[in-house]
């Protein structure tokens, strides 16, 4: 028999656009499946020229997925490049944005992106397996998870101005003070965001308990694990040192993410323009780690408030204290992390500080480049500008989260196509759509990845070892 490929397009219910090729041997089984990211627009040589100040406006152009993530970690480069630290109160009311931006992606994403896969079945009609048929499942939840979102919503409107693209932090501060009616209305949605979050943590756990089985074989490989860290290692995403943890869990680095290129290099394959970042001592792929919910739950000892730390604590046992492996548990330290931004919500809002009017450093002190670095939803956001006397941009680079993930989407899904696909004629949708999921659990963000504007559909195609494409399947 003829080898054959698979190749999936679209992939469904992640942000961006790429391509699953299964390529089969000659006996009809998977050979190797491979995650191709195949857009670039180039928005780094884009930046070049433009004024330092302007670019936490421009940059959450990348993606109107992640553009507080963008604009934050933009005001934070510009922080180090102009020599403007931030007086405490901004850097409390970006931390407040920030906190608004996870519960609003992480929510979304386990409500609406991955959770038709958990609460219906991998194997569910796909014509349903969507919001639409959670909303018949369960309307209650389903309701509930969308004001959860907006909760997240609220605080970036608020802050910012706008619900998508937010005009707030600035090289040296942020441009608005939080009011005390403000506060009050954030304060209002807490009980109700947390009460969901802890049902989702159950409905998880559950479900986690009743498919050992898929949790078991689905993507479960050693990496190292990388992300930022408050003193004691404990789990941080606004600002502090990048600590970078073995397959065992022990720390072979913690450093002040200026120094990011001392540490870490980027692979290049000439199939995906998204390139594999990697620990340089290491090398490729010796080097490579995880990041994002599991990368950081598994790089962390504690979580600064007592019912995600309560949490994280269960989720260290999920492993007997080893790092957890499993490809579907980004869901877990997804849900985990939530209710640490809920709970910060309402530490950052207690605070003395929060409804200061210091909030812009105008003193600067230039350099001639400057590094911020911020815990994304996805995972770790690098920044890097380098800038002439003139205050304009020369040179950017951008790490971003999805690009340190990509050896182990890539990873995954070979792993979920050898385990799930018995052989290129017994293909059924449900096969597929865990090969999607593979890719999903990471909650990619290909816009951000590829540095190109917008949101488009992945391809799944079935390819013979000749390379000569036998199926093609794509689903509206
Ligand atoms: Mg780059
Ligand atoms: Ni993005």
């Amino acid at each position: 028999m003829v080898a054959q490929k698979i190749t999936i397009e679209p992939v469904t219910r992640i942000e961006g656009h790429a391509k699953v090729t299964v390529r089969m041997n000659a006996a009809g089984k998977v050979d190797h499946a491979y995650l191709h990211v195949n857009e670039f627009r180039g928005f780094e040589k884009f930046c070049e020229g433009r004024m330092v100040f302007e670019m936490p406006l421009i940059t959450p152009r990348i993606c109107g997925i992640c553009p507080v993530s963008h604009h934050l970690a933009s005001a934070k480069a510009g922080d180090d490049v102009l020599g403007a630290p931030p007086p405490r109160p901004a850097n409390l009311l970006r931390e407040l944005m920030h906190m608004g931006q996870i519960v609003q992606s992480h929510g979304m994403h386990f409500f609406e992106l991955a959770g038709p896969d958990l609460l219906l079945g991998f194997d569910s009609d796909p014509a349903l397996r969507n919001v639409v048929g959670l909303l018949q499942a369960n309307p209650d939840l389903t309701v509930k998870a969308v004001q959860l979102r907006k909760w997240g919503q609220e605080i970036i409107h608020i802050l910012g101005g706008r619900r998508v693209h937010p005009n707030f932090a600035i090289p040296g501060g942020v441009n608005k003070a939080l009011t005390k009616a403000e506060r009050e209305t954030i304060l209002a949605g807490y009980d109700d965001a947390l009460a969901t979050t802890m049902a989702a943590i159950k409905i998880m756990q559950g479900w986690a308990e009743a498919n050992m089985e898929d949790i078991n074989k689905f993507g479960v490989f050693p990496t190292g694990y990388f992300g930022l860290v408050k003193p004691g290692n404990t789990l941080e995403l606004y600002d502090g040192e990048i600590r970078l943890t073995s397959s065992t869990g022990k720390e072979l680095e913690k450093f002040d993410p200026r120094n990011y290129l001392d540490y870490i290099a980027e692979h290049v394959e000439n199939w995906s323009y998204l390139k594999f970042p990697y620990y340089k001592k290491l090398g490729y792929p010796g080097g490579v780690y995880r990041v994002g919910p599991l990368g950081r739950l598994n790089n962390s000892d504690r979580m600064a408030t007592p019912l995600a730390d309560a949490e994280l604590k269960k989720f260290k046992q999920l492993n007997g204290g080893k790092p957890v492996e499993n490809t579907l548990h980004y869901h877990t330290a997804r849900l985990i992390e939530t209710v640490y931004a809920i709970e910060n919500v309402k530490v950052l809002l207690e605070d003395p500080d929060i409804l200061s009017n210091d909030i812009l450093n105008t003193c600067r002190d230039p350099k001639p480049y400057g590094v911020g670095v911020i815990e994304a939803p996805r995972g770790t956001l690098i920044h890097h500008y380098w800038m002439n006397e003139n205050q304009q941009i020369e040179k950017v680079n951008l790490i971003v989260s999805t690009g340190h993930n990509n050896w182990a989407m890539s990873e995954a899904v070979d792993s979920v196509a050898k385990t799930y696909i018995p052989d290129a004629n017994h293909v059924t949708e449900g096969m597929l759509n865990r090969v999607e999921a593979a890719i999903r659990a990471h909650d990619p963000c290909l816009s951000c990845s590829t540095h190109a504007v917008g949101q488009m559909p992945i391809v799944l195609e079935i390819r013979d070892s000749a390379d000569q494409l036998v199926n093609t399947i794509t689903r509206d």
